[in-house]
């Protein structure tokens, strides 16, 4: 499908996220240009329909031209007896191509593949960028970090290749290919000159593992020299996590293959004040994308109104911005972070009282207000 794509809007031969930032904007301007766009809505389980519901109340308050189709990704067994999304649930993200997602419970062990797994694979999303941003009036261990990760999504020690060779001895596979360490490099490279960024850091573990990390590596050093207007440098992972925690100030965007990324992304979501208040966008071909809160379902709270829409939040205002609806994008996030600055309706984890709707009340508000002031 994306071959034919590429094919119908002239893009062969350009880089793989260069293509995949045109059709995105093609897409948003077509949508533009015929009314309101459609999202595809997961809100999922657990806290995710509370989550759901405030950061639709406040697109509402925002005015923000988009319509929802909500869908329903409680797994099903195909004919084949295997359980996946149901055929709905991937029919609406092929037609509308950018989705917004709530958590996913994942039984542990019971032989059921995760579902957030399953998305990723069905729509090739192979970039997850999260950026990490102190917020301001929530106090964490350090003020104004702001770094991004952005981590391989599709292959790895995350391909699913394992078998058993003899009983009490298995085998997991960690695959690296040519494709999909190019085209993360090429999406690292370019996300860092879209976003005023000056580094790229690459990070793995060549030392040990020579071909498969000497692979990826090399991929970087080679789209590096592409790019001379971003400085690139090279690190361990294991040197990246001891010079996280001392400072964080010193990194920027940092690429990496799938299972650090997946590491080193809580790390810093840690640095800001934890899952609940950091974004998270999954970028593929074809303009396809998924942005989802990376906290879990949070069953303790769930049904309460005590969770934090913030993440899901955030992640919204990163699907704005991919969809070119900027103006939109900063009113929203402008009015979160006053929001958590003045804490006078903060959640439960914050460190406040109020409730979700409370939260996302006084986020309408000053949206509104803010919205009021541009006119
Ligand atoms: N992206 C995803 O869909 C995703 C990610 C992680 C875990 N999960 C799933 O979620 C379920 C529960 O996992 P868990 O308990 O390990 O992690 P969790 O993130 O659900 O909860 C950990 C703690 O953080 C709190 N918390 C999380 N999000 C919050 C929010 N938005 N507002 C306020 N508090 C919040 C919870 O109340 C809990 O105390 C599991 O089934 C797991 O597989 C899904």
């Amino acid at each position: 499908m994306f071959r034919a794509l590429q094919r119908t809007s002239g893009l062969v031969g350009k880089s793989f996220s260069f293509q995949a930032r045109e059709l995105a904007s093609q897409a948003a301007q077509a949508a533009t240009e015929n009314g309101p766009r459609t999202v595809t809505l997961i809100p999922g389980d657990g806290i995710g329909p509370e989550i759901s519901a405030s950061v639709q109340e406040i697109f509402r308050a925002a005015g923000v031209p988009i319509q929802w189709e909500v869908v329903d990704v409680t797994p099903v067994k195909g004919p084949d007896g295997k359980i996946g999304i149901p055929q709905a649930a991937i029919d609406s993200v092929v037609k509308h191509k950018i989705g917004l997602k709530g958590p996913l419970a994942t039984p542990v062990g019971k032989g059921h593949r995760s579902l957030n797994l399953a998305i990723r694979k069905a729509f090739d999303l192979y970039a997850n960028v999260r950026p990490c941003r102190s917020l301001e009036g929530f106090k964490t261990a350090y003020d104004d970090v702001d770094v991004v990760t952005i981590r391989e999504n599709t292959e790895g020690e995350y391909s699913g290749i394992e078998h058993v060779i003899v009983d009490g001895v298995v085998q997991s596979i960690k695959l690296i290919t040519f494709e999909a360490s190019r085209r993360i490099a090429e999406f690292a490279f370019e996300y860092a000159k879209a976003n005023g960024r000056s580094r790229v850091t690459a990070v793995h573990k060549a030392n040990i593992m020579r071909m498969s990390d000497g692979l990826f590596l090399k991929c970087c050093r080679d789209v590096a020299e592409l790019h001379p207007e971003i400085k690139f440098n090279e690190m361990y992972l294991d040197t990246v996590c001891l010079n996280m925690v001392q400072d964080p100030h010193k990194f920027d965007v940092l690429c990496m293959p799938n299972l650090y990324g997946d590491i080193l992304s809580d790390l810093c979501a840690g640095l800001v004040g934890g899952l609940g208040v950091t974004p998270s966008g999954n970028i593929g071909f074809g303009g396809a994308a998924v942005f989802e809160s990376v906290h879990g379902t949070a069953p303790d709270i769930a049904g309460q109104d005590k969770a934090n829409p913030t993440a899901l939040l955030l992640s919204s205002v990163m699907m704005l911005r991919h969809l070119n609806m900027r103006n939109f994008a900063d009113r929203i996030e402008q009015a979160c972070y006053d929001t958590i600055r003045e804490g006078k309706h903060l959640t439960g984890d914050l460190g406040g009282k109020a409730k979700c709707s409370e939260f996302t009340q006084d986020i309408c508000e000053k949206v509104q207000r803010i919205s009021d002031k541009q006119k």
